[in-house]
Formats: structure tokens, C-alpha cells, sequence
């Protein structure tokens, strides 16, 4: 027989309807299905006069359930069900504590009130699985909040918290807990007969008569959204809410959530929310391991990468130190901390007095002794293998035993660093990416010897500083990196082919990323690399050419663009244009029209190539952690999915075909397709289906 996912009680005259569906309490066909039972026995019920609707376990309903978007719909569906509490002869009060998400706020507001403990937390994230809310949910927020507000939230998706809910209009009381002051509510509303959100007009009166403040709002909500469809119908439903009538709306809201719900771009953001958290599960580990605690943690080098990962710590509530070789250097990074709090705070991103509070955890030395007391070190020196090597011997011989010791190398190999221990199980990488503190990316790198435990912890400890942690195997690069390298050679064989910085970076933006490679080059600073090719003894002709005149990009003002002084635009320069047409010349490289397809091409093949390597030297687990490794930590575009997602989309006999064809132009025979490419494509298969043989071997 099947679990009971909706309970009914009733308690001197109050019903109370309680979904019960760990861990989320999602609107799953099982879970509509008992809320209509239960709503029509309490209904018919004399002894009720008032109907709570409550959640068990650890949070009201965070929404529809995600997993059947885009099947089959099954009756009744979740508007039914909110239409049917919106229309109940007695009063219903939604009692919200946890996060109320997405078609658990629609459902709330389709409750005739609503009250919510002071820790509970409200939004519609619809928009970031790119969709609008479905259920009422455009209809109804304007109503209680005003169509300005609701179309900043809607579009956000950002949740806000109880008081806020209450001043804005959200919920009609703020109580200690929910069941019961729901119950204490219900007292005072008396016999008065219940409001329906769909009947209140008074917050959309003022956009009725002028929608000016809305269009403003609206405007501000979408900017820098480029090239996604959901949050332009978000506004547009919202605007519905004041130009047609409820039921129109609603209709229209319907439509939209159906063509969103079934285009490429909401697949590929509801892809990125399962593959998130399904990076998070590691094959072979069991399923009971309980990550390490971790009270204190210290990192090893105070420049900006190890200052950067203190601040995680700091920020996770974590004390953490600061661990130098010179009183000087210490003191530079533990100012720079200070000053990157203190601009958050300027800027609003963190309240005022949370430099202090988050000092408070960050303190530093330069006596190696105080690395005794810490659960988690990582280090964060100079990448050099002699160095980490010198820095891991020493840390074996002061780190408590059960540990986790952590390099924060991008490219150096963990074994080796591991080898220079007495414990290589407790040696993993934690590779960050710039600005640590900022981007959301955590790869974890395990060596040969790793243990799940470490793994365990370093998850649990990514996770707390508001990571994506994704585990990786040892490799030159590790997975974004590796992949990496093939766009960088791809951009420096376009420009000597025929195309300039300003068009190969036009296409990628138009795409979907944030910026272009060679404006990503100017930002990271030309010279990493070369230093790194002079150190290979490799060479990129352009990009040597560039860095030998001291073009360094942004921090010199001149890169692969122009750069006025202190301006982060980057503007073509004909002077580098001039530099690439002599370059191809001198190399004997006759220059030809180079389009957009053919770049856009170069710009993602080879890289789903090397992601298919990746795959078949089990470097990364399954495609979709490479698809979470490019969206979280290089800006690929969400609503396409990441690269492994994206080749599903293309068809990978297409790309085979393609990438052929510039292998045998270029004569790299790293740009040949992959077996495990070429095997999938034969077989009409797609990443997506490997993902589901791991996915089954998991379990
Ligand atoms: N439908 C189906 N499954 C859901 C879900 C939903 N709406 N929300 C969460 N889950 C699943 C997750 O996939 C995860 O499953 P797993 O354990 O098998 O990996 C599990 O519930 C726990 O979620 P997780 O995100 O790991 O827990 P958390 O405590 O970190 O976060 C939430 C909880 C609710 C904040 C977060 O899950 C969330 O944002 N959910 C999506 C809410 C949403 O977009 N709702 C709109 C849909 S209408």
C-alpha cells in the first residue's frame, strides 16, 4: 500500500489538512489527489468551521513536483486543487514555516490567509527552472503585494523573508509556531466571511490608473537577463494581473507556463537543478558516512586565493587562520579581507557590522604550530610542485590526525602532493575559482588514495560556504581547465585564420555567456598563460606577440582590446588588428572569412570533445557534473545546460561530422572525435544516456 502523503484532522472545529511528502513536501499527483479528499470531507464536515493547511517534517511545500514537468498532465492538476481551496465556503489558512516555494506559495495564496513563523522564508523560483509560476501565482502576488513588487520577486526568484511578507501584504500574521497560530488566527477572524485573493483590487488600482511605476520596475527586473524567454513572460503575466480580469489572466498564465514548459531553455535549467544535486552523490560511497565536523579551519598563504577561502570559512561560521611565512605578507591579507567585507557592506550585499562579525572568525600567524588545531587546511601557495611538496611534508608533521589536508592547485597533480605525506588518504583538491569568494564553483579533486570520508567532508564543507561542489579525478586541469584548453587553442588558431578578438567574442556573448574569451583573457591578465607556455616551452604566436609588448590586457590597458584608464570596456584596437594580420602573414597563413557558425562551432566542439575524453578516463563521474563545472564555474549559459547537455540538443552525429572536418583542417589530432563520441553517435545515443546508466549503477 502507498504511504498517506495528506492527513486530516479535526480539533474543536478547526480541520486540519497536513501534507506529509519528504523531503519537500513537493505537490506530487499523490499529494493533489489527498488535499481534494481531504478539503471535500472537511468541507462537508459540520463540526469544521475553519481549515488549516499545514506541512509535517521540515518545511511547508517548496512547489510543484519538478520531476513531473514536462509529462503528461495528471488530474487533478495543481490549479484545480488551489481553485478549489480558493472557492471553499470556509475560511483556509496556510500555516508557513521552512521555505514556501513555488507552487507551495500559489497554493498558499490560494488560501484565504496566511500566517508564517518568523524564520519562514516565501518566493516563486519558477523563473530559474525557466518557467513563469503556473498556478495563480502571477495573478494573485500582485494582488497581495502590488504589481510592482510582485514582478521584482517574480523575476528574481528570490524569496523573502516573514516580516517582509507581513508589511508587504503577503501574509496577515507573523506566530511562534505555525499549526498552533494558525489555530490562534483562525480565533480572530470571527464569522466574517473569508476574502478571496482573486477578489481584491486595492493594490492594482494605481497601475490600473497609470502603469508607469510598473514598466519601471519591470524594465529594472530584466536587465541583464539577455536572451531568456521566461522572465519576459513573468512580466508580461504580471501585467495581465492589472490589464485583464482574474480569469484571463490566469488563462494566458496557463498558456505561457505551457510553451515554457516544453521548450529547450526550462529542460535545460530543470537539467541544471537535478545535475547539481545529483553531483553530489558519489557511487561506492555509503550512504550512511557522516561528514567530519569541522570547528576550526586554516589556510596556508594569504594572498588573494587564500584570503578569498578564509572568507568562505568566515562566512560558513567557521573560525578560520590565516597561516603566512612573513608578518608583512599576513598583515596584506588580512587587510584585504577586511576591505573586501567592508565593500560588500558598502554596497549593500552584507548588513552593516558584518566586517566585524566575520573578522571575528578570521584570524592569522606565521607559526606553523597553530596548524595543529585545525580539522581542514587548505593550502593556497604558489603554484609549484617542489613548494606544495615542501608545504605537505611540513603540514604531515603538525596537522591533527583524521585532518582533511586540501591544495587548492588548478593544475599540479594531487598524488604527488599526496606522496609527500605519511597520510595520502586525507589529501584531496579543493580547487577554487577567482574570486573565491564570489564564484560558485568548488571542484574536488580526489588523488588515488582519497578516502570517501575526506570526500564527505569536503562536499558537507563546500556545501556550508553556499558551493556547487562537483568530484573530479586527477588530472592536467582537472575538468574545466582541461576543457578549457581546447576553446584557448581554437580562439588563437581563429585569430590567425582570419577572425578578430571582437568578432569570435561577439559570438560567444550572443550565445549566452558573459563575456568573450579574449575580454576573459584581458580581465585574467595575458601573462598567467605565456608564463605558463614559456614554462611548457609551447607557444601561441598571437598571444606570445601581445605579452611581448607588455599587453597584459585590463591591468596594463592594453590587451587583446584597448582599455581607457579605468574603465573595464574593452575596445577594439586597430593596433592588434594590424599585429594578427602580420602574424598570419609571417607565418604563411593565408587569412579567409571566418562566419559566425563556424566559430560558434570551434568555440563548443572541442571542448564536448574533451568532455567525452573526460568521461572515458572516468575523470568526472557522469556528463552532467561537466555540464555543473561549466555553468557554475564559466559562465556557460544555464538555459542551455551545459556543454554535455547542449550536445544532446545539436546531435552528436553532427558533431562528429564537424569536428572531422577541422581536425583534418588544422591537423590536430586532439580536435579528433572522441571513440566514446563517435561510439554514442553510432549508436543514435545521446550523453544524457550515459548519465542514466551511472545514475542506475548508483543505485
Ligand atoms: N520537486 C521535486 N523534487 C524536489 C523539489 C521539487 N520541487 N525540490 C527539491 N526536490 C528534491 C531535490 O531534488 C533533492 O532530491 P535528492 O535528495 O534525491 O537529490 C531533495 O528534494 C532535497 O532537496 P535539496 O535541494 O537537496 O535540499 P535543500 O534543503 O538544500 O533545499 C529547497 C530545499 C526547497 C530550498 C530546494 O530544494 C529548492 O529550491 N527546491 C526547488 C523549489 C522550486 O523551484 N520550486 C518551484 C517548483 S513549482
Amino acid at each position: 500500500m502507498s504511504r498517506q502523503v495528506v492527513h486530516l484532522d479535526v480539533d474543536q472545529g478547526v480541520a486540519i489538512i497536513a501534507i506529509d511528502n519528504p523531503p519537500v513536501n513537493a505537490l506530487g499527483h499523490a499529494v493533489r489527489d489527498g488535499l481534494v479528499e481531504a478539503l471535500t470531507r472537511a468541507e462537508a464536515d459540520p463540526a469544521v468551521k475553519v481549515i488549516v493547511l499545514a506541512c509535517r517534517g521540515r518545511t511547508f511545500s517548496a512547489g510543484a513536483d519538478i520531476t513531473e514537468f514536462g509529462t503528461p498532465p495528471r488530474d487533478p492538476g495543481l490549479h484545480e486543487v488551489i481553485e478549489r481551496f480558493d472557492e471553499c465556503s470556509k475560511p483556509t489558512i496556510a500555516a508557513l514555516f521552512g521555505t514556501t516555494l513555488g507552487g507551495g506559495l500559489e497554493l498558499a495564496m490560494g488560501c484565504h490567509y496566511r500566517v508564517a513563523t518568523e524564520s519562514a522564508r516565501m518566493g516563486l523560483p519558477e523563473v530559474k527552472l525557466g518557467l513563469l509560476p503556473g498556478a495563480g501565482g502571477t495573478q494573485r502576488l500582485p494582488r497581495l503585494i502590488g504589481p510592482e513588487k510582485a514582478v521584482t520577486a517574480i523575476v528574481s526568484g528570490k524569496m523573502i523573508g516573514a516580516k517582509a511578507a507581513l508589511a508587504d501584504g503577503l501574509i496577515d500574521a507573523v506566530v511562534a509556531e505555525p499549526v498552533q497560530g494558525a489555530v490562534d488566527f483562525a480565533h480572530t477572524i470571527g464569522t466574517t466571511s473569508p476574502v478571496r485573493v482573486r477578489d481584491r483590487d486595492e493594490k492594482l488600482a494605481a497601475a490600473k490608473a497609470d502603469p508607469a511605476a510598473f514598466e519601471r520596475a519591470a524594465a529594472d527586473a530584466v536587465k541583464r537577463l539577455r536572451g531568456i524567454e521566461a522572465p519576459a513572460a513573468c512580466v508580461e503575466s504580471v501585467r495581465n494581473a492589472f490589464t485583464m480580469d482574474f480569469e484571463a489572466g490566469l488563462a494566458a498564465e496557463r498558456a505561457m507556463f505551457m510553451r515554457l514548459v516544453t521548450g529547450d531553455q526550462s529542460r535545460a535549467q530543470r537539467h541544471v537543478f537535478f545535475a547539481e544535486r545529483e553531483a553530489q552523490k558519489i557511487p561506492g560511497m555509503a550512504s550512511g558516512l557522516k561528514p567530519a565536523a569541522i570547528g576550526q579551519a586554516a589556510v596556508i598563504g594569504a594572498g588573494t586565493m587564500g584570503g578569498g577561502i578564509a572568507m568562505n570559512f568566515a562566512n560558513a561560521g567557521v573560525p578560520v587562520t590565516l597561516v603566512e611565512t612573513g608578518e608583512a605578507a599576513l598583515q596584506r591579507g588580512l587587510d584585504r579581507v577586511r576591505e573586501t567585507y567592508d565593500i560588500s557592506v558598502r554596497r549593500g550585499a552584507l548588513p552593516a557590522g558584518a566586517t566585524e562579525a566575520r573578522m571575528a572568525l578570521v584570524s592569522g600567524t606565521t607559526d606553523w604550530a597553530r596548524l595543529a588545531e585545525a580539522d581542514m587546511v587548505i593550502e593556497a601557495a604558489f603554484e609549484e610542485m617542489d613548494l606544495k611538496k615542501e608545504i605537505f611534508a611540513r603540514l604531515d608533521g603538525v596537522a591533527k590526525s583524521g585532518a582533511v589536508l586540501a591544495t587548492n592547485t588548478s593544475t599540479l597533480d594531487i598524488d604527488a602532493i599526496a606522496a609527500a605525506t605519511a597520510r595520502p588518504a586525507d589529501v584531496l583538491g579543493m580547487h577554487f575559482f577567482s574570486p573565491a569568494n564570489v564564484m560558485k564553483l568548488l571542484e574536488i579533486v580526489r588523488g588515488r588514495d582519497t578516502s570517501h570520508q575526506a570526500i564527505a567532508t569536503a562536499i558537507a564543507v563546500g556545501k556550508a560556504m553556499g558551493k556547487v561542489p562537483v568530484v573530479v579525478g586527477n588530472c592536467d586541469g582537472f575538468v574545466g581547465n582541461r576543457m578549457l584548453a581546447r576553446r584557448t587553442t581554437e580562439c588563437e588558431r581563429l585569430l590567425l585564420e582570419g577572425a578578430l578578438p571582437q568578432q569570435v567574442d561577439a559570438v560567444v556573448l550572443k550565445f549566452g555567456f558573459p563575456m568573450g574569451p579574449f575580454a576573459m583573457g584581458d580581465l585574467a591578465g595575458l601573462d598567467v598563460g605565456w608564463r605558463i607556455r614559456k614554462h611548457r616551452g609551447v607557444t601561441a604566436p598571437i598571444s606570445d606577440v601581445l605579452c611581448e609588448q607588455g599587453r597584459f590586457g585590463q591591468k596594463t590597458g592594453r590587451g587583446y582590446y584597448l582599455y581607457e584608464s579605468g574603465s573595464r570596456t574593452p575596445t577594439p584596437d586597430p593596433e592588434v588588428e594590424a599585429l594578427i594580420i602580420e602574424t598570419s602573414a609571417r607565418l604563411g597563413v593565408t587569412r579567409r572569412a571566418i562566419g559566425d557558425q563556424e566559430i560558434l562551432e570551434r568555440m563548443t566542439y572541442p571542448m564536448i570533445n574533451e568532455a567525452a575524453r573526460i568521461l572515458e578516463e572516468g575523470i568526472a563521474i557522469r556528463p552532467s557534473d561537466i555540464d555543473v563545472v561549466w555553468v557554475y564555474g564559466y559562465g556557460w549559459p544555464v538555459w542551455r545546460g551545459g556543454p554535455c547537455f547542449h550536445a544532446d540538443l545539436v546531435g552528436l552525429p553532427e558533431i562528429v561530422a564537424r569536428l572531422e572536418h577541422y581536425a583534418g583542417a588544422s591537423g590536430d589530432e586532439g580536435v579528433r572525435p572522441a571513440a566514446l563520441l563517435r561510439q554514442l553517435a553510432e549508436q543514435g545515443k545521446g550523453f544524457a544516456d550515459i548519465g542514466k546508466d551511472a545514475k542506475a549503477a548508483a543505485a
